[in-house]
């Protein structure tokens, strides 16, 4: 198999990198302080807060959060990152923390939460949890990836599905073809707009959107208990099993109906392209929504929501999380406090999650004004919730330790940019891969 460069191969290294220059900074001089803690109190409460929501619709939401805090006097020090999904962001934070340096408050979500509380940045939030009630505030499946060793170590912000087909039915129609729901009748219509010329799926070149494509298809095929086994598990049987080898078969046929990328082109170029006419549908998740509202676009009527073909009724989760680094003065810390606060308040949670297009993660939060699309997606997270079949993103970090995940993104990056793909040598990979990196 040819081991071409991935950003998934890289940023485990980059991992390993931090923990072993967090070990030898041990044996070295302390690293340069931060202004606060070098005793120089900063004269109002403000967070530094690092984020990589930089598309349009993105920035309307992280300006929800900077306006929540500005009104209650905290000032705001933008620490944004370009790259969707978050590689770059991670990458500038790793370094700024390994040299003592890090932000006051960074989004880092899923397992990465695990990996950092682990290398003792994070400062406990139990004393605000306690205080707002999270425990009985918060879904199980999200307090649980809030903890580390059983203590709050972030906040949650929102709850994005990420198994979604956004279409532009205009162009659907053009090309005489009819919403899909089934992979089957996903590739009827995807055959019907290549007939017409039309390009059937935008997709953008970062690895973590062909594992979003990837995922889905995964789900569709395999349905959420063998997804679970997979992907969460680790199951070796399952990851090299005949279901597998079609998942992968289904993965490969995808290719034909997408224009697979050789320049960089973000998830939200790929939005732009429905919007303008220029391709008919993208699998992302619900943050391209904020991003068709944004390009003045209703979501739900001009740019179609459907669950990706294949997993109606189902929930892939992406969870965005804010973790807070440890900083001793007490500005800071009361500016940390106010924000972790702040961001479980209802109607926080309803303006961001109106901008963001996600859903709030408190269950007590207003719908009215809400789209189509989130209460669909608010429908199907408490049915699955309640099923027990809600599936973590892999895509996203949700579903295993970032060394499993960039073992994962290794080989479907792999199989999905080589010309001779073979289903059942790229399940035994994925089942090699995945178990070396355990
Ligand atoms: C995800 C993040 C989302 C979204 C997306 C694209 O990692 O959880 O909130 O914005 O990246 O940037």
């Amino acid at each position: 198999m040819n081991m071409s460069f991935s950003a998934g191969r890289y940023r485990s290294l980059s991992l390993a990198v931090v923990l072993i220059t967090a070990a030898i900074s041990a044996f070295l001089p302390a690293p340069a302080m931060s202004a606060s803690d070098a005793g120089q109190q900063p004269e109002q409460q403000e967070v530094e807060v690092l984020h990589w929501w930089t598309a349009k619709g993105e920035m309307k939401a992280a300006q929800v959060l900077q306006g929540s805090l500005e009104q209650q006097s905290i000032g705001w020090k933008n620490f944004a990152i370009a790259g969707g999904g978050g590689e770059s962001a991670m990458t500038v934070l790793k370094s700024r923390a390994v040299s003592g340096n890090p932000p006051s408050a960074a989004q880092l979500k899923g397992y990465d939460l695990q990996e950092w509380g682990m290398l003792g940045f994070l400062t406990s939030l139990d004393e605000v949890a306690d205080a707002q009630r999270w425990d009985q505030l918060l879904p199980p499946v999200i307090s649980q990836i809030m903890k580390y060793q059983g203590h709050y170590v972030a906040v949650p912000v929102n709850i994005h599905r990420v198994n979604w087909l956004w279409i532009n039915p205009a162009l659907l129609e053009k090309a005489g073809a009819t919403v899909p729901d089934s992979l089957e009748s996903f590739f009827v219509a995807a055959e019907k707009l290549k007939q017409a010329n039309i390009v059937p799926v935008a997709l953008g070149s970062d690895p973590w959107q062909e594992v979003t494509l990837f995922e889905s298809v995964a789900l569709a095929v395999l349905g959420p208990q063998d997804y679970r086994r997979a992907f969460v598990d680790l199951d070796s049987d399952m990851l090299a099993g005949e279901q597998m080898v079609d998942v992968f078969r289904q993965f490969e046929h995808m290719r034909q109906y997408i224009d697979v990328k050789t320049k960089a082109m973000e998830w939200s170029d790929a939005s732009a392209m429905l919007v303008e006419g220029k391709a008919a549908m993208q699998f992302m998740g619900d943050w391209a929504k904020g991003e068709f509202s944004a390009l003045g676009k209703t979501p739900g009527k001009e740019i179609l929501c459907v669950p990706a073909p294949g997993t109606q009724g189902l929930f892939t989760y992406n969870i965005d999380s804010f973790a807070f680094f440890k900083h001793s003065d007490d500005l800071s810390i009361q500016a940390q406090e106010t924000m972790a606060h702040t961001i479980l308040t209802p109607d926080f949670q309803r303006k961001f999650n109106l901008a963001k297009g996600s859903i709030p993660v408190r269950t007590d939060v207003d719908m009215t004004g809400f789209d189509s699309c989130s209460l669909a997606s608010a429908a199907a997270f408490q049915l699955n919730q309640q099923n027990n079949t809600l599936v973590p993103s892999i895509s996203q970090g949700l579903a295993s330790t970032s060394y499993v995940q960039a073992a994962i993104f290794d080989v479907v990056t792999d199989f999905f940019h080589s010309k001779q793909t073979d289903p059942v040598k790229a399940a035994n990979q994925l089942a090699r891969a995945v178990k070396s990196a355990r």
